[in-house]
């Protein structure tokens, strides 16, 4: 199967990290999201590893938390030794609440308020990665009231098209992230941070999108950015101490997707990086980076019960399962594409084409088409694959329905790290 985590048993069952689905699904109900904890810690290590091998010390991977969160999710990554990347004080606040080492936080995103601002300098956060002008300004005021000098990196739009989806690219010069260098505008960021208050300016950041496949929009990218690099060494005769080169490698959801070797990857654009270094005669920074759906996406999967199963003549068949956009909204957003099937009949042949559907009042409600199984009936356990990243985080409580609970597997047994929500969850912030 596509990853090694996924086998099946004895009974015919699916096992995920040598757990039987079927039973999880009866013991916890569902929709479930199931986290395999030990690969989450291998691909950590894999990460922090090749990182440290291929671009020297100093080097670290910054976990996107916005690909899975959850207080346990932060303690765990703290104690491999990762930093993590924020995009907002909700983010921040979970990290906090788990303890994590906030020295090592990154905080995202291109319109930090002042609250955020003012609650991420009081608890002593690690870096700003800077996105634009106004929030220059408001960190500079900020950190000056409260007599903190607040160290920063500044977001650069390299102009890369790395051809994925384009609602999850990033690096474009027309994108709403960042300032380009193309345009003189990241230039401008530059002399503003290196003349503003209570800011320490100590290198860049970019992130030119998600699930990309090749390996040479990175490359391009360290380019682009080294390049930077050493103008703004001749223009200002600034050392960068840190470069972030963001997350976005591709994940694996089908038999369809390509295999990536991350440790080849990255030690492609190390070799980059260094060669490049030498060429514009500037020091190798610290080089960081920013895996969210690589770190978590093979570590989970969603089990469902499905309901009803409807033939409509030889148009179309729809099984409809316990869950569907608000659980999982990808494919109604993306169209992405996910790899089905019935945890209960796992060995059976696959001959029914059917439409996954979710419980939602409206046809775009949609968890995959296309699908080939067996023949499904109401009662059997349905898993979608490698739903580790994007699918909790994104998950809603549209049509007031409850999110499902996380619970975490491994050797050392199993644990609910969320648990499932319950209606009166829904109603709690209702006066
Ligand atoms: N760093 C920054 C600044 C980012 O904006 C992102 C993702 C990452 C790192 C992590 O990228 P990854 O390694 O996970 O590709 N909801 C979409 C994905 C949006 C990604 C946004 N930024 C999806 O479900 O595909």
């Amino acid at each position: 199967m596509l990853y090694s985590n996924l086998t099946v048993n004895e009974q015919g069952h699916l096992a995920f990290a040598g757990y039987d689905t079927v039973e999880l699904a009866k013991k916890y109900g569902t929709a479930l999201y199931v986290i395999d904890e030990d690969k989450l810690r291998e691909n950590c290590r894999m990460y922090i590893d090749a990182m440290e091998k291929h671009f020297g010390g100093g080097a670290m991977p910054l976990y996107a938390s916005k690909a899975l969160c959850f207080t346990e999710i932060y303690r765990i990554i703290a104690k491999c030794g990762m930093g993590t990347d924020i995009v907002s004080s909700g983010e921040l606040y979970t990290a906090v609440k788990a303890g994590f080492p906030l020295e090592k936080a990154f905080f995202h995103g291109n319109n930090k308020t002042d609250a955020d601002i003012e609650y991420a300098i009081k608890n002593g956060l690690g870096y700003f990665v800077v996105d634009n002008e106004e929030e220059l300004d408001a960190i500079s005021e900020i950190a000056g009231a409260y007599g903190v000098m607040q160290k920063i990196l500044l977001r650069i739009t390299p102009g890369i098209d790395p051809h994925t989806h384009k609602a999850i690219m990033t690096g474009s010069v027309d994108s709403k992230f960042g300032s380009a260098i193309e345009t003189g505008r990241a230039y401008e960021m530059v002399e503003m941070a290196l003349s503003g208050s209570n800011i320490v300016l100590k290198g860049f950041h970019c992130h030119i999108g998600s699930q990309i496949f090749e390996c040479d929009p990175f490359c391009d990218a360290a380019d682009i950015m080294l390049g930077f690099v050493a103008e703004v060494k001749k223009r200002y005769s600034f050392k960068t101490e840190l470069l972030n080169l963001g997350g976005g490698f591709g994940v694996r959801y089908t038999e369809e997707d390509p295999y990536i070797d991350i440790d080849a990857n990255i030690a492609q654009v190390a070799s980059h990086v260094k060669k490049r270094c030498e060429e514009f005669g500037v020091d190798m920074p610290k080089i960081l980076m920013e895996p969210g759906r690589s770190i978590v996406a093979n570590t989970g999967i969603t089990l469902y019960t499905v309901g009803s199963v409807k033939e409509i003549g030889e148009l179309k068949n729809y099984v409809s399962i316990d869950g569907g956009m608000p659980d999982n909204p990808r494919y109604a957003l993306y169209g992405s594409a996910y790899t089905v099937m019935l945890a209960n009949r796992a060995e059976e042949k696959a001959d029914f084409k059917c439409s996954i559907a979710g419980r939602c009042c409206e046809s775009g409600d949609l968890i995959q088409e296309g699908v080939m199984l067996p023949r499904p009936k109401r009662g059997d356990t349905l898993a979608v694959l490698v739903t580790g990243a994007y699918n909790y985080s994104m998950a809603s409580n549209y049509n007031k329905i409850p999110r499902p609970a996380v619970l975490l597997v491994g050797k050392s047994g199993e644990r609910i790290a969320v648990r499932r929500e319950t209606f009166e969850d829904l109603c709690l912030l209702d006066n």
